[in-house]
């Protein structure tokens, strides 16, 4: 199990506790805490609409991939703390680290 702080749209922040051994991405575990992401393309960086922001620990992911950068490229308020969610996959060194669900636009 490893601990995430959570930021919403609204700026209300909030712990989840995610199991490491399921395989899941970053994205699949916003959803299913019922975070407004939509997700359209299934988590295959094409609809950017799973956009987070990394606040924490942003050094111990992997860095974002060609088409990942493409997408983030397309959006008017991604920075470099941008990432897709559904291109983080769930793993014991994310513990600890703060995200932010970006605006929609
Ligand atoms: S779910 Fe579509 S880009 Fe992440």
């Amino acid at each position: 199990m490893i601990k995430i702080t959570v930021e919403n749209r609204n700026g209300e922040i909030a712990a989840l506790e995610i199991p490491c051994n399921l395989n899941l991405s970053l994205m699949e575990v916003l959803k299913a805490a019922d975070y407004d992401i939509l997700a359209t393309c299934g988590g295959i960086a094409l609809c950017a609409t799973c956009h987070v922001k990394v606040l924490k620990g942003a050094e111990t992911l992997t860095p974002a991939g060609d088409q990942e950068l493409d997408m983030l490229e397309m959006l008017p308020d991604a920075g470099p703390l941008s990432r897709l969610s559904c291109q983080l996959r769930i793993n014991e060194e994310m513990d600890g680290m703060v995200f932010r669900i970006a605006n929609q636009d």
